[in-house]
């Protein structure tokens, strides 16, 4: 069956949250900051496949030290918008992270099942520190407390997709953060 949609995915925004130029200069700073505290070490970013790829290519193109980079694809929501506390690892790490620093790069962290789950998962491996930068926070739903040591932006209790974030596997070629019409998740015309 086919699901008719807008022509451009940027016709069911209700609003843009966060536009580009406030996205490029907060990853800046964010980029800034990592460098500053892991200059001299064996740094890896981890990232959650596929949300974080455009925060992550643009983050750590703002970080002049040497890294790796690493990935975790984890089981995600289907096409609800709700987290199902349900996690799992669809792809593990390619290479050991023992003895070594990550940084796990996250698209939004909201009600932080996921990230419990994968920070523990990624201390199992016996890394020297894990740290968490998330682009977006929305406290509102936290389940799980979560220390997070680089935050973007602080957001309100909505459903946002673009820059990384989908519905449905849609709208991640977004460039600006926004709220998605709730027509467009309620199925209505
Ligand atoms: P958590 O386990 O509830 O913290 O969910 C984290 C994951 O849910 C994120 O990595 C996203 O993939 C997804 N997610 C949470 N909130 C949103 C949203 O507002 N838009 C799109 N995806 C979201
Ligand atoms: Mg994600």
């Amino acid at each position: 069956m086919t699901v008719l949609r807008a022509a451009t995915p940027a016709d069911d925004i209700a609003e843009v949250l966060i536009d580009e130029q406030a996205i490029a200069a907060k990853v800046r700073g964010l980029g800034a900051a990592i460098s500053d505290d892991y200059r001299g070490k064996d740094l890896v970013l981890v990232s959650i496949l596929k949300g974080a790829l455009p925060f992550l290519a643009d983050l750590m193109r703002q970080m002049p030290i040497p890294l790796a980079l690493d990935f975790l694809e984890v089981s995600s929501y289907g096409e609800a918008t709700e987290s199902s506390g349900n996690v799992r690892i669809l792809k593990d790490l390619a290479k050991s992270i023992e003895g070594r620093d990550v940084v796990v790069v996250e698209d939004i962290l909201d009600t932080g099942q996921t990230l419990s789950y994968v920070i523990e998962h990624l201390r199992s491996k016996q890394p020297a520190s894990v740290r968490l930068c998330t682009l977006l926070d929305k406290p509102a739903r936290r389940i799980v407390p979560i220390r997070i040591d680089y935050r973007g932006f602080e957001i309100p209790d909505k459903f946002v997709v673009g820059y990384g974030l989908d519905y449905a596997e849609r709208y991640r070629n977004l460039p600006f953060i926004g709220v998605l019409k709730p027509e467009v998740y309620r199925g209505e015309p």
